[in-house]
């Protein structure tokens, strides 16, 4: 076992930590005594962990316990998925004071965190993120969610995380031993918010979160060496901690961005996942691309607009391109049926406000908030990101 090492997120009502070690889930039952004693304990279980791992965790709680395991993908991740859990939560009987722990990746967890969050008004929840994606960014800050397919005359839009809470974990978890059976493509998508957090720490900071440094260790994957990787999520949590820290429920107004920093690269990425027709080519074939995979050609697309407009220095966007490429991430959209349906995508997403476009750049200090910059800018930064 490595760790575990500890990240306090420090929160209006006094804060959680964040474990993150090697080997932690196999005590996860002593690790859950932290907390307090539980009477019940509801585990929801990611197929995608292997399953003799879900069942050590499981035998080391002491509590009444009950497991439903799921499946998710963003088409599943859904009011749908959302009613089961609600469902598993009520006839496993948790009453206020009993616990949800959720092992698995990110979607589970956004939508596990919301049953959480709903189920009698709310139980707690302990998130034990499986993936990189979810360990540094997606299980940290309390954000849960479903997305909500709408109509968008005359194609129909997927809404990301459109109906959600915040609902803070108690305890987060991140046992890097997950990683190791984590597929390659999954892994990459992970690093694309790594990539974001070393943009959004700016030039002053070292270790993985310096955008130079993190280039230099890259490709990682999952069979990297254990204690690189504790860094790797340790680091990206430390910084994820205290923009939460900083402004909770991204209530930040004016030009200083919160905890909206954290939405760098996203409004792109939202709507290229939106839209159904657009393809990345991952190993040698064309598909949707995945959550990881929007954010890294989100995240050049914003440098593409921030220098556009003069706030982002000239060379990053080419410098964050090279480290998307480096991570093995796809940095530009094979197959784009129309620009406009990706412009009328990102005004749809909740992250624009009283109908303007808010939007967040990289700048040399970190990043600073754009408000719409209009149709000409945005269809020039989606034109950088469309392939030739
Ligand atoms: N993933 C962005 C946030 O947690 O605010």
């Amino acid at each position: 076992m490595i760790g575990p090492a500890r990240v306090r997120v420090a929160l209006a009502n006094g804060g959680h930590d964040v474990l993150v070690g090697r080997g932690l889930l196999t005590g996860l039952g002593g690790l859950l005594t932290r907390l307090g004693q539980f009477r019940r304990i509801h585990l929801f279980e990611d197929v995608g962990v292997p399953k003799a791992l879900r069942d050590v965790a499981a035998s080391s709680i002491d509590a009444r316990l009950t497991r439903t395991e799921y499946g998710l993908d963003e088409a599943t991740k859904s009011m749908a998925s959302l009613e089961r859990m609600l469902q598993d939560l009520a006839s496993a009987g948790l009453e206020r004071g009993d616990l949800a722990v959720v092992v698995g990746g990110g979607i589970l967890g956004d939508v596990a965190g919301l049953a959480a969050g709903l189920h009698r008004r709310g139980v707690g929840v302990v998130q034990c993120p499986t993936t990189l994606l979810s360990m540094v960014d997606a299980s940290v800050g309390g954000k849960t969610g479903v997305n909500l397919a709408v109509l968008a005359d005359p194609t129909r839009v997927l809404l990301k995380n459109a109906v959600g809470m915040f609902h803070q974990p108690s305890l987060v978890v991140a046992d890097v031993e997950t990683l190791v059976s984590l597929p390659d493509r999954a892994f990459r998508c992970g690093l694309a918010e790594c990539i974001k957090h070393a943009v959004i720490a700016g030039t002053e900071t070292g270790g993985m979160l310096d955008l130079d440094a993190l280039s230099s260790c890259l490709p990682m994957g999952p069979t990297t060496d254990a204690e690189r990787l504790v860094s790797l999520v340790r680091e990206n949590i430390g910084l994820k901690a205290a923009v939460v820290a900083g402004d909770e429920q991204e209530l930040a107004q004016g030009a200083a961005p919160g905890r909206r920093a954290l939405n760098l690269g996203h409004t792109f990425a939202h709507a290229i996942e939106g839209c159904e027709g657009v393809r990345v080519e991952i190993e040698g074939r064309l598909v949707h691309p995945s959550h990881g995979e929007a954010v890294g050609i989100g995240l050049i697309a914003s440098a593409r607009l921030g220098e556009a407009v003069g706030l982002t220095p000239p060379g990053l966007a080419d410098k964050i391109q090279a480290v998307v490429a480096r991570a093995g991430l796809p940095v530009h959209l094979v197959e784009v049926p129309d620009i406009g349906d990706l412009m009328s995508a990102m005004r749809q997403d909740k992250k624009s406000s009283g109908g303007v476009l808010r939007l967040v750049v990289p700048t040399r200090e970190g990043v600073s908030m754009l408000d719409d910059p209009g149709d000409s800018a945005l269809a020039g930064a989606w034109r950088h990101v469309r392939g030739r």
